[in-house]
């Protein structure tokens, strides 16, 4: 007897979709393709999509940034990621200044494990290079742990995330002896700031000014250099959050000649222009780097679909309009970022597969696989295959989905998609064998989650 039988579905499988049936025992993907067996309960999946459940690479609860802690907490945030058909997050634990990384990375775990709906990991933000051997002694005991990516932050000097070229260099050159990967957010400090200070100096103080203080040259420069400095090293590096044109040729050609170099990008630069910051609900939009032109979304989705980009993360930083509102009398006083976790998948879905942006396969890839095997934790996770956990999406290609803040779980007022109306949406999550998400209600208990340890292997990344 087995628990769960899925079937009739297109299961979504590494390199082909078939119409079949998925068994679940234990946790555990049982079968693919059989109809014999007896099953507790029995999904009837036809018509829909099975797909591996979303990885979201990319998000930041419990926050403190530019003055605000988000509100959302673990909690709210992972039972959101679970009802918009992601089953597994990566957060980021930023270290305190003068004190141990791996500490405050053990004490977030313990937090997340008696919260979380989604199973998880971290990235490790290093901020304190005063005494180099001991941040080379911590990546390896870190990477050991089960953790093996550590994000940077080539801006941000006021709000003390910045590191420098050197430091950049050290983390790269820890990355590659410990064989751990660093994301990397690649956007020029000394431009970017400075031009932000001469724009409000000039009274240019409206939200339109945080792109035209961060042009795309801003992060052109930043990815360029952070590739050469990671080529140099040796070490895989990825480019969080890219969002301009110019980033998918450079990273792209960076990976044509055979260097170990990954690039995501996020649902709002697929989405939307600079023209957000000129209406009147621009301010929930503002993040770094910034959105930019037509141009560049277009490219953006070339870049998905043909390979040159292999991930799309949310980058979900929860705050309220209040939050958003209260800090906004210049573009650059306004915290950076707002939540998205709950419309990953359903967005890249809809504007994707549903535009013929993206084939299903390749949809699956973005915003599941790749990140399993970029962050090593396939196949584990990011596949429908025997023996990986059975963590699964189902999606109606059908369904309408309004992306308006009222209906969405996120633990904030506001929506960056109001108004959005999406055709094909998630509408039911397993995870771990466990029927969790139906009829967009999370119907388990929190804390059967649990920290997921990684470990990169060369072969699976670098079929990304
Ligand atoms: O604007 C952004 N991206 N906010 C979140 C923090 C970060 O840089 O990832
Ligand atoms: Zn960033
Ligand atoms: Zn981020």
């Amino acid at each position: 007897m087995i628990d769960l039988l899925i079937e009739r579905g297109h299961v979504v499988l590494p390199g082909l979709t078939i119409k079949t049936n998925v068994g679940v025992k234990d946790g555990k993907i049982f079968s693919i393709g059989s109809s014999s067996e007896q099953a507790e309960r029995r999904i009837n999946a036809e018509g829909k999509i099975v797909m591996p459940g979303g990885i979201d690479p990319h998000t930041h609860f419990e926050t403190t940034f530019m003055g605000e802690t988000a509100k959302e907490t673990w909690d709210k945030g992972t039972v959101a990621a679970a009802i918009g058909g992601t089953t597994m997050i990566i957060d980021h634990v930023f270290q305190d200044k003068g004190k141990s990384l791996m500490d405050k990375i053990k004490q977030r775990i313990s937090r997340a494990n008696k919260l979380s709906a989604v199973d998880f990991s971290v990235h490790g933000v290093f901020l304190d290079f005063t005494e180099p051997d001991k941040v080379m002694a911590e990546m390896k005991e870190i990477v050991n742990y089960g953790i093996p990516s550590f994000k940077e932050f080539m801006i941000y000097r006021k709000e003390g995330w910045y590191v420098d070229d050197w430091e950049l260099l050290m983390v790269l050159k820890g990355a590659k002896e410990y064989g751990a990967i660093v994301d990397v957010h690649a956007e020029n400090a000394f431009i970017g700031e400075s031009w932000q200070q001469q724009c409000l100096k000039e009274g240019k103080i409206g939200l339109e000014y945080h792109s035209v203080a961060k042009p795309n040259f801003v992060e052109v420069e930043a990815i360029e250099r952070c590739l050469s400095i990671a080529e140099f090293a040796g070490a895989r590096v990825y480019i969080v959050h890219m969002s301009a044109k110019e980033g998918v040729e450079i990273v792209g050609n960076a990976r044509k000649k055979g260097s170990p170099a990954y690039a995501e990008t996020c649902p709002h630069y697929l989405m939307f222009t600079e023209d957000v910051f000129k209406t009147p609900r621009g301010v929930y939009y503002i993040c770094s780097p910034p959105m930019r032109k037509k141009e560049d979304v277009e490219a953006l989705w070339r870049g998905l679909a043909d390979g040159r980009v292999s991930c799309v993360g949310s980058d979900h930083a929860a705050y309220t309009a209040e939050q958003k509102e209260s800090h906004s009398a210049t573009f650059a006083d306004v915290p950076n970022g707002f939540p998205g976790v709950e419309a990953l998948v359903p967005i890249i879905y809809s504007e994707g597969v549903g535009k013929g942006r993206l084939s299903l396969q390749r949809f699956v890839e973005v915003v599941s696989t790749n990140a399993a095997k970029v962050f090593g934790i396939y196949p584990r996770k990011g596949v429908i295959a025997p023996g990986s956990d059975a963590d699964i999406c189902i999606i109606d290609p059908k369904k309408k989905k309004s992306l308006n803040a009222a209906d969405l779980h996120m633990g904030t007022d506001l929506s960056i998609y109001e108004g959005i109306e999406l055709t094909g949406a998630p509408t039911m999550t397993i995870f771990r064998g466990k029927v969790i998400v139906e009829d967009e209600e999370y119907v388990r208990t929190l804390g059967e989650a649990e920290f997921v340890k990684g470990k990169i292997e060369d072969n699976l990344i670098r079929t990304v």
